[in-house]
């Protein structure tokens, strides 16, 4: 094959103009967080006592993953078990009372419960944190009982783990791990607003990105990592169980006839596929067969014109080269 007429760098800008959240925001609404953490430090200080052990930046925001659409901006709040009340409901009510008693300078309507986590709002700049309560009582490397913000359920596994799994595959794949998963959830985003039964979870995206990378597959030249990524996901169709070797030996994983398996890297009994039925798994591999015949016929196309129109076919009418 010769050059294709949109090329890897041609996808880089796209991804620069339109998909990435820039440095700047992305720093901007970190130190938000940051402040938030920090507030609840020095209360903590004075109050060695309160349930609440430590604030976390969590989510894209923390992994380096987000898009430019970025929503929300995602914390985890280690609360003392011992003391949470146990229906999410009153655990969720409790958390905003505790946070407006360590953050006195917000009012009391900016600290605001939701259906499974407490948002905060920054009047200045209308940001909204949102705090995920984990139930934490004391593990050295911060496992605890994560509320998940799709069900409500109580999920042992630990975020730091989280954090540093990505770190690593981040540092395999210089800008290139991160890059893929933005450009899939950007494709994911597109999906979604057009079609309601579309679902496809950022973290389960990182996952597979992840496993494929593990694996040898080449990240370094987009057009092709995202054949190879909507190639595996038409041609597996999930039949592959996604687990990871990092904190478990992936043999010991609960055996289950979930239509997809894709295991937490720290829990191999919580599948973060669970919820997913057969219809949203078609759904994916349907559309991972589209996008990967769009990317097919942008590397084959002889034109520039024709080859941006294929790459429109994944990644919207915004698209341009
Ligand atoms: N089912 C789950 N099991 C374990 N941890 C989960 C689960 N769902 C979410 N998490 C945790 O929450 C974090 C946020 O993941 P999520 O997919 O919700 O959004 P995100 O990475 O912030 O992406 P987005 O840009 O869509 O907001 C994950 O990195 C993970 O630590
Ligand atoms: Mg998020």
């Amino acid at each position: 094959m010769g050059t294709p007429p949109v090329t890897h760098d041609d996808i880089v800008r796209f991804a620069d103009e339109r998909v990435n959240l820039k440095r700047d925001d992305a720093k901007e609404l970190r130190e938000q967080a940051n402040r938030l953490r920090e507030k609840l430090e020095n209360y903590l200080e004075e109050h060695p006592d309160f349930d609440l052990r430590k604030m976390l930046l969590s989510g894209s925001l923390a992994k380096g993953t987000a898009l430019k659409s970025i929503s929300d901006i995602d914390v985890g709040c280690y609360v003392s078990s011992e003391s949470a009340p146990e229906k999410i409901s009153d655990l969720v009510d409790w958390l905003a009372k505790k946070l407006r008693t360590a953050f006195p300078n917000f009012k009391p309507e900016q600290v605001k419960p939701k259906e499974y986590s407490v948002a905060v709002n920054f009047i200045s700049t209308g940001n909204e944190v949102d705090i995920v309560p984990i139930l934490y009582d004391g593990d050295p490397k911060w496992r605890g009982y994560l509320v998940s913000q799709d069900t409500g359920e109580k999920l042992m596994t630990s975020v730091p783990m989280h954090l540093e799994f990505i770190r690593k595959r981040k540092n395999a794949n210089d800008k290139h791990f991160a890059q893929l998963v933005r450009l899939m959830k950007f494709w994911c985003k597109l999906q979604k607003a057009a079609d309601d039964g579309f679902r496809f979870k950022s973290f389960m995206v990182e996952l597979i990105v992840a496993h494929l990378a593990d694996r040898g597959t080449p990240l370094g030249d987009y057009p092709r990592a995202l054949a190879a990524i909507f190639a595996f996901l038409a041609s597996d169709e999930f039949r592959t169980t996604i687990a990871f070797n990092d904190y478990y030996d992936p043999k010991t994983c609960k055996v289950t006839n979930d239509p997809m398996r894709i295991w937490d890297p720290v829990n191999c009994e919580n599948n973060v596929a669970k919820l997913y039925t057969a219809s949203n798994k078609d759904k994916i591999v349907q559309a991972a067969l589209d996008a990967g015949d769009a990317v097919d016929s942008a590397r084959r196309a002889i034109t520039k014109g024709e080859a941006v129109r294929f790459w429109q076919k994944v990644f919207g009418s915004s698209f341009s080269a």
